[in-house]
């Protein structure tokens, strides 16, 4: 074993900090004995914090209508063949009822930036889902708004806001978005949310069109600076109908050893395994959670509509995905040592 490996690898197991290079030469050398290291040190940490507890939350696509134009996303605004949807107040709660009796305690609203969802429309069923399940957070993960409306969205109980900052690296954002959209408005949101007080979730893909290893060093140590409650990290998988049609998938060893590192600068952080790591290898978020992860998010939104929010090709919508499928999930989880919790699921403050 490359002894600067293998001290570098010690460092952020005991100090949760390296330079961008340092996370840089970790990732550029990666092999499976120090991802073994990784993922034991990983492990054991979140079961100091979380013990074997899996949190769930549930997922309600509530729109695929979207103004912005991300060049790897399915539901871009220039996809003519998207079929658009979007849910109603009505559609939204009744989610919400099957979900709470499925054992949900956390609800995330999903959705593309859809301009019908105004702030007072936003705030009437947020209020809504909190007056009838006070017992249930509630997550948000609508995309760029402004801070006052972030705020309204927090006054009227919002618990969480999900909003992946996509890649820490300036001019790889500017390969991934339209010219409209700046990495700085980005990282002004998530500050925003922040200082609101959110519990806060950024994130990245794996492997998107043109990252480099530096860019991803960059992001764990945005992450490591930024400190966010919670990370979604999974594999680019792309969407016949875009641009990135024919650039290859992420890696799901190179996810999930991102996982563990994470996992290792952020002992209490909230990290899901992806439904996109599910799509990538069948199996896949059974990895995640073995690396570290310790959150799924099945799929709650109408059956109707699941197929029409397609991020990427192939994206998982049954079996386990399935939030009606939960039985099958905590047997699964079952069987790796794990189990599945009703709860809230809020981050372990230290
Ligand atoms: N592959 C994987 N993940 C994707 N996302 C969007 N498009 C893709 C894709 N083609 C992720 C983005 C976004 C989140 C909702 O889904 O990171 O923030």
């Amino acid at each position: 074993m490359n002894e600067n490996l293998l001290k570098i690898a010690e460092k952020l197991i005991s100090t949760g900090s390296l330079s961008t290079t340092e996370y840089e030469f970790l990732i550029d050398n990666r092999n499976t004995e120090i991802a073994e290291i990784l993922k034991n040190e990983a492990v054991k940490k979140r079961k100091e914090v979380y013990g074997n507890t899996v949190f769930i939350r549930g997922l309600i696509e509530i729109s695929n209508i979207c103004k912005n134009d991300c060049l790897y996303c399915g539901i871009r605004a220039s996809n003519k063949s998207c079929d658009r949807y979007r849910l109603t107040k009505e559609e939204i709660l009744s989610c919400c009822d099957e979900g709470y009796s499925l054992g949900f305690r956390t609800f995330v609203m999903q959705g593309g930036e859809d301009l019908h969802f105004t702030d007072e429309i936003l705030v009437d069923i947020v209020k809504s889902i909190k007056e009838k399940y006070p017992d249930c957070a509630v997550t948000l993960s609508l995309g760029e708004r402004s801070r006052e409306s972030y705020q309204k969205l927090y006054d009227a109980g919002a618990d969480r806001y999900l909003l992946r900052h996509e890649t820490a690296d300036e001019e790889h954002y500017s390969k991934l978005h339209p010219n409209k959209m700046s990495y700085k408005t980005r990282m002004e949101c998530l500050k925003n949310l922040k200082e609101i007080g959110y519990q806060t979730g950024c994130g990245f893909m794996v492997g998107s069109p043109y990252q480099t290893t530096e860019n991803l060093a960059k992001d764990l140590k945005f992450i490591e600076e930024f400190s966010p409650e919670m990370c979604g990290i999974g594999p680019f998988i792309p969407h016949v109908a875009t641009e990135f049609r024919d650039f290859s998938s992420g890696d799901v060893e190179l996810t999930c050893y991102l996982l563990s590192i994470i996992r290792l600068i952020k002992p209490t952080i909230l990290l899901p395994a992806t439904t996109a790591l599910g799509t990538a290898e069948q199996g896949g978020r059974e990895k995640g959670i073995l690396c570290g992860a310790n959150v799924i998010m099945p799929n709650l939104s109408p059956h109707s509509v699941r197929k029409k929010y397609e991020l990427y090709n192939n994206k998982l919508i049954s079996g386990n995905e399935s939030a009606q499928e939960i039985e099958n999930l905590k047997n699964s989880m079952k069987n790796i040592g794990y189990e599945i919790v009703t709860d809230r699921g809020d981050i372990k403050e230290n």
